[in-house]
Parts: structure tokens; sequence; C-alpha cells
């Protein structure tokens, strides 16, 4: 891109225009306004996972694709608030449900007494939720709390108290879930200890693993390398097969780095968890809900887990909420094992609803569409820019790892964080992840016209730093 437009008087109207408005920078990013919130931010609130010196994104307002900041710029979004807005921001037919319920009620104490849309929403899930058999729901407010929950229930329900999760993995930060998050030590520090009974595989990266094996041309190399690390090194050697409850997996690591594992893996370790009479466990808190062109990212390798986790997407933007969907057989067996306050809250359940409608009927087919524009601009960057080691993705989720050396495969975490920058510079939202990689995750509703501008600016940002 030469020169960033500037559409003068934009004010975020409705679909569909917002389809066709480009970013407008009128201060460079952090704006007065910006710092001056930034600077409260850090004086009042907990140190979370902000990095203002490399996102000073201060939001004010959003529509569709497009964020507001407090100095009136105007930025195209290429990380849908990490995987929540799949339906893009403000949707009016959310907004409608939301209104609608408000109106009826909003809690109803849904773990005490009983409401229908509750069950309504239940029957959506285990409906369109990968398994042939009978499954149950349990809700909660947060992808955390959907994985302490499946946790308890896959201990409840086999009786075992053991769990295998794979490195570069990320499930949450409360102490349950935080046992099985193994992508970077800084979530660990002076929390030790966690949980005991979580032990680590390594996950099969087809470009960065243990065995320097070339996962996209050798990809069954690299899956029989994995299970037999399982069985050989873990379970032959100090983990009790017969104690272990689950095998907990995310079917594409996100935080770790958008790391897409080889066609055939989750096939093999159903097989090894079938051996061992293990269940799986399937964390979809970030690729679930169309992100990559299936309900559910697992689809895509034809596997059946007995729990899957669900969370950000499902609330639409607009209401926290967790759904652990499980196998029946699994359930408690009397009251109060398992509870909240929250869980099954009718506001969250009315958008949740509607979300899964809008996704399942309108937006799988243009995140199939937009897919190959991802791979082909990808992989024509990847040619051209020697800063970029890798390329991966699938649907509307994609990841680029920027690596010093394509050779020593060093990673360029300094640079990663330039071009974060200097893509917010120029009017586009994208976060990091990893430790030297960017994911790129629209919401499902962006078009291809908006795709092509996020990536030109997001070029231009890598052209920039690179040279
Ligand atoms: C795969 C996965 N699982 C669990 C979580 C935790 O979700 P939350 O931050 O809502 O607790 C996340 C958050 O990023 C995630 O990506």
């Amino acid at each position: 891109m030469d020169e960033i437009v500037v559409i003068e008087g934009f004010h975020m109207p409705s679909e569909p225009w917002w389809k066709y408005a480009k970013p407008i920078i009128k201060v460079v990013p952090p704006g007065p306004n910006a710092r001056k919130v930034i600077e409260e931010h850090r004086r009042y609130i907990a140190t979370t996972t902000h990095d203002p010196e490399h996102l000073p994104l201060v939001i004010k307002r959003g529509d569709g694709v497009w964020w507001e900041d407090v100095d009136g710029n105007v930025y195209l979004d290429f990380s849908s608030g990490v995987s929540v807005l799949n339906v893009g921001i403000g949707n009016p037919r959310l907004i409608e449900a939301l209104e609608k319920q408000i109106r009826e009620v909003g809690h109803a104490a849904g773990t005490d007494f009983f409401n229908e849309i509750q069950v309504n929403l239940a029957k959506k899930l285990t409906r369109i939720a990968p398994g042939d058999f009978e499954k149950k729901v349990f809700y909660s407010n947060s992808g955390t709390e959907s994985i302490e929950a499946a946790i308890k229930i896959a201990k409840y329900g086999t009786e075992r108290k053991l769990f295998i999760g794979f490195i570069g993995g990320f499930h949450g930060r409360t102490l349950g879930s935080l046992s099985l998050t193994a992508s970077k030590p800084i979530h660990h520090k002076r929390t030790f200890p966690t949980s005991p009974g979580f032990y680590h595989a390594p996950y099969p990266n087809p470009y960065r693993n243990p065995w320097h094996i070339d996962g996209y041309e050798n990809p069954d190399e690299l899956v029989n390398r994995v299970i037999e690390y399982i069985e050989e090194y873990m379970l032959n050697c100090y983990v009790p097969a017969d104690e272990v409850a689950a095998i907990v997996f995310e079917p594409i690591q996100g935080e770790g780095g958008y790391v897409v594992p080889p066609k055939n893996f989750f096939k093999e370790l159903r097989k090894l968890a079938n051996r061992y009479g293990m269940l799986l466990i399937d964390d979809e808190v970030q690729m679930g809900l169309g992100r990559t062109g299936k309900m559910f990212a697992i689809e895509h390798f034809n596997t059946e887990p007995e729990i899957i986790c669900l969370a950000k997407a499902l609330g639409g933007g607009y209401m926290p909420i967790g759904a652990t969907i499980y196998k029946k057989e699994l359930d408690f067996k009397e009251a109060g094992v398992h509870s909240n306050t929250f869980g099954g809250h009718c506001l969250a359940c009315a958008v949740a609803l509607i979300t899964i409608e809008i996704i399942e009927n309108e937006l799988l087919d243009n995140v199939k569409k937009l897919e190959p524009i991802f791979k082909e601009r990808l992989e024509e960057m990847y040619n051209k820019y020697r800063i970029i080691g890798d390329v991966r993705g699938m649907g509307l989720a994609w990841g680029i790892e920027f690596v010093k050396d394509r050779k020593t495969k060093e990673y360029a975490i300094k640079e990663r964080n330039k071009i974060l920058l200097e893509s917010l510079k120029r009017g586009l939202v994208a976060l990091g992840c990893g430790r030297s990689s960017i994911r790129l995750i629209p919401a499902l509703c962006i078009t291809e016209e908006l795709v092509k501008l996020g990536l030109d600016i997001l070029e231009d940002a890598i052209k920039v730093v690179s040279s």
C-alpha cells in the first residue's frame, strides 16, 4: 500500500457500509487520549497480558471488522478479539437477541432453577458436536473453567487421576488448567505447585520438534515419533497407563503459535487412547465455532473426542460463556460434585444460540472461500521475505512464524513485535502468538476485499521491518 486512505466523517455505519471502508489513521497510535488511558490502566488494573509498547490500542467502539480508538483512528481487525468476535463486532442480530432476552430475564440462577433457554442451547451444542453418542453440557463462564470442568468430569467418569497434555499447549491460567498449559514459562512463574498428575508429550509440530523432522515432508514419521514417545517413554517408564483419565489437546495449537499437526495425528492418538481406556479431551476454545471452516476443528481430523471444551466465540463477544460437552455416561451421579453461580446464564445462552446459527448457516462457506486467499498470499510472502520461517493454518486461522535465520530457526522476537506495531500504525490490528509468530484471525464475516487489504498492510509492515 502506498498510503493509508483517510475517510473523513466515518461514523461506524452499520452493515453493509463497513465492508467497504479503509483504515483511518489520524494520529500515530498511541495518540494523546490513548496514552492517558494506558497510563491510568497501568496504575489501577492488574498486570495481565497487555504489551503497550507494541500494541497500544485503546478501543472506544467497534463495528463489523473495524475498531475505532479513543483518538479517532479506525483499524481493520485481524484479531477478532482473540477468536471471540467470530460473527463480527456488534452483529445486529446478536444485539436484537440480547435485548429481547434482557426484557425477559437475565440471571435466573441457572444451576439451581431450571430454564428453557439453556436446554435449547444444550440441544444445539450436543447436536453439532462430533461424536456418535449421547452427550450432555456443563456451562461456565470462560475457557479455563470449561477445561476445569473437563478435568473433573474425566476424573469422576473414569475414576482415574492422571492426564497427558502437550508441550506448546495452552488451556488457561487457573491452577487445574494451568497444570496442562505448557506454552510459555511465564504462565507458571511463581505459581508452583500446580496440580500433580499432569504430564506432557511433544506436540507434532511440523516446523519445530525435538527430532528435527520436517513434518510437512514426513508427517507419518512425526506422528509415529510422538505416539512412540507417549507409549515408550511415558507409559512404559513412569506414567501408569491404567491411571490416565484423558489425553488433552488443542486440535491446532493457538497461543503456542497456530501450529497445525499432521492430518493423521488425532486418529493415531485415538487408537492409543483406546488401547489404554483413556478419554480424549479436545480444547476448541480458540479453534472452535467455524474458525477453521468447520464448526469444530477436530472435524478436519475425523476423530471423535469424548469431551469438547468451548468458550470465547460462543458468547458472540457480548457475554462470557464456557461450555463443556461430554459423553453422557461420564456424567456426575449425584448433585453437587460440580456447579457454579453463573453457568447457563440466560443472556449468554441467548447470544450463543444465535451465534451458532449465524456461523453454521452463513459463515462457514465464507471461511472456506477465503482460506485459499490467505494460503496463496502467505506462501507468496514466504517466498519473498527470508524473515518468514513458516506459514501455516486453515480456514481463517493463520500463523506466520518469524525467524532471524531460516537454517537455525532462531526466533525473531523483536522483529515480530515491530511488525505488530508497524501494522497497527498502518491501521491493521493483529496479535502475536508462540515466541515469534503472528496470528491472523479476522472475524468470519470479513469480505475478500478486506482480507486482501489487511494482507497488503501486513506485507507493507513486514517489508519495512525486514529491510
Ligand atoms: C485453547 C485455549 N484454551 C483455553 C483458554 C482459556 O480461556 P480463558 O482465557 O477464557 O480462560 C484459551 C485462551 O486463550 C485457549 O486459547
